[in-house]
C-alpha cells in the first residue's frame, strides 16, 4: 500500500487527503496494538529525532519523546529553548539547519504561527508541526483527536461535534476543523463568546470546502446534539487580565451539563484543564481525556512517525 507521507512534512492538516487520514488511524490502531503486546520495536533505530519546544508543553512533548523511543529511535529532546543557542538571538533558519545536521525528523512547537513551515523551507529534513502560535494549527492534537472519536463510534462521517470555550486561540479546533471537512456529513457546532469565536481564515476555508457548521454563544442551543464535545480552556497567556476575569467561569461544563448531553456521546480536552470541566464530570464514562485520549496522543505520534520513514 503506498504511504503518501514519506519524508514528507506536517505542518499543517491541509497537506493531507482522506486516504493518508485513514491511513494514519489504521496505523494508530496498530501503534496501540504493538505497546499493548510488546511496548514497542526497533523500526526506527538509527533514526534521530529533533523536538525543538520554544513553548511549554506536557503531552506533545513526552508523547513525541516516548513514540520515536517506542520505535526504537533517538532523541534530541529540547523542551524550552532557553539552554540552546536560540536563547542568542540564533534565527529559525539557522537553528534548522543546524538539527537538520543531527536529526532525521524535527518536531517543532513555536510561539508564532508559520515557523514550522519556515523550518519546512530551509531543510530537506521533514518537518513535524507540533503547534504554532494562537493561531496557526496542531495537527497531531487534530489526528490524535479524530483517532479517539472514530475510538468510540467507529466511524467519523454523520457525527456532530460541538468545540466550546476559546476558540480564538486555539490551534487545535483549526486543524481538527480541517480535517473534518474530510468528512462532508460530519457537523461542527463551534461555541464561544462572541470575542473568542473562530478566526476568519477558518471561517472561510469551511465555507469553501461547504462544511456543516455553525457558530454559537449559548452551549444549550447545541449540547443535546453533540456526539462529541470538545472542551478547550479559555488561553489566559493571550487574554487582557480583565477579560480573563470576566469571562472566568463561563461555558464550564460540570454535571448539569453533562445531564443534557447523549447517553452515548464523548468529552474531549486538548488538556491542561483548569476550572472549564468541573472535576466531579472525570468519573463520567463519556469523559475519555484521561482515560483515552492521553495515550491516544502516543499512539497516533508513533503512526506519524512511522509513516514519516516508512518507503
Ligand atoms: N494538548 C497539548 O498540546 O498539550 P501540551 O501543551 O501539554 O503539549
Amino acid at each position: 500500500v503506498k504511504n503518501n507521507l514519506f519524508a514528507k512534512d506536517l505542518c499543517s492538516v491541509e497537506t493531507l487527503g482522506k486516504k493518508d487520514v485513514e491511513d494514519l488511524l489504521e496505523n494508530a490502531d496498530k501503534m496501540k496494538k504493538l505497546v499493548e503486546t510488546k511496548g514497542g520495536d526497533r523500526r526506527l533505530e538509527g533514526k534521530i529525532m529533533a523536538a525543538l519546544f520554544y513553548e511549554p508543553s506536557s503531552r506533545t512533548f513526552s508523547s513525541f519523546v516516548t513514540s520515536m523511543q517506542r520505535l526504537g529511535g533517538g532523541i534530541i529532546p529540547h523542551n524550552g529553548m532557553s539552554n540552546t543557542s536560540a536563547s542568542k538571538g540564533e534565527s529559525i533558519e539557522d537553528t534548522t539547519k543546524v538539527f537538520s545536521a543531527y536529526a532525521d525528523v524535527i518536531v517543532i512547537r513555536h510561539y508564532e504561527p508559520g515557523i514550522p513551515k519556515k523550518a519546512a523551507d530551509c531543510t530537506d529534513v521533514p518537518i513535524l508541526n507540533a503547534g504554532d502560535g494562537p493561531t496557526g494549527e496542531h495537527p497531531s492534537q487534530a489526528l490524535l483527536d479524530l483517532y479517539t472519536i472514530r475510538e468510540k463510534f467507529g466511524e467519523i462521517n454523520g457525527l456532530t461535534i460541538v468545540m466550546v470555550g476559546d476558540l480564538a486561540h486555539y490551534r487545535g479546533v483549526n486543524s481538527l476543523a480541517k480535517v473534518l471537512a474530510l468528512y462532508p456529513k460530519s457537523k461542527i457546532r463551534f461555541v464561544s463568546p462572541k470575542i473568542l469565536k473562530i478566526n476568519d481564515a477558518l471561517r472561510k476555508y469551511l465555507i469553501s470546502n461547504k462544511v456543516n457548521f455553525s457558530e454559537h454563544e449559548n452551549l444549550n442551543e447545541v449540547i443535546s446534539e453533540a456526539d462529541v464535545l470538545n472542551v478547550t480552556r479559555l488561553k489566559k497567556e493571550y487574554l487582557d487580565d480583565d477579560v480573563y476575569k470576566e469571562l472566568s467561569g463561563s461555558y464550564v461544563i460540570d454535571l448539569k451539563t453533562v445531564d443534557r448531553m447523549k447517553k452515548d456521546s464523548i468529552i474531549i480536552h486538548n488538556l491542561p484543564r483548569l476550572w472549564e470541566v468541573a472535576k466531579e464530570v472525570d468519573v463520567d464514562p463519556r469523559a475519555v481525556y484521561f482515560s483515552h485520549q492521553v495515550k491516544n496522543g502516543m499512539y497516533m505520534r508513533m503512526a506519524i512517525l512511522d509513516a514519516i520513514f516508512r518507503k
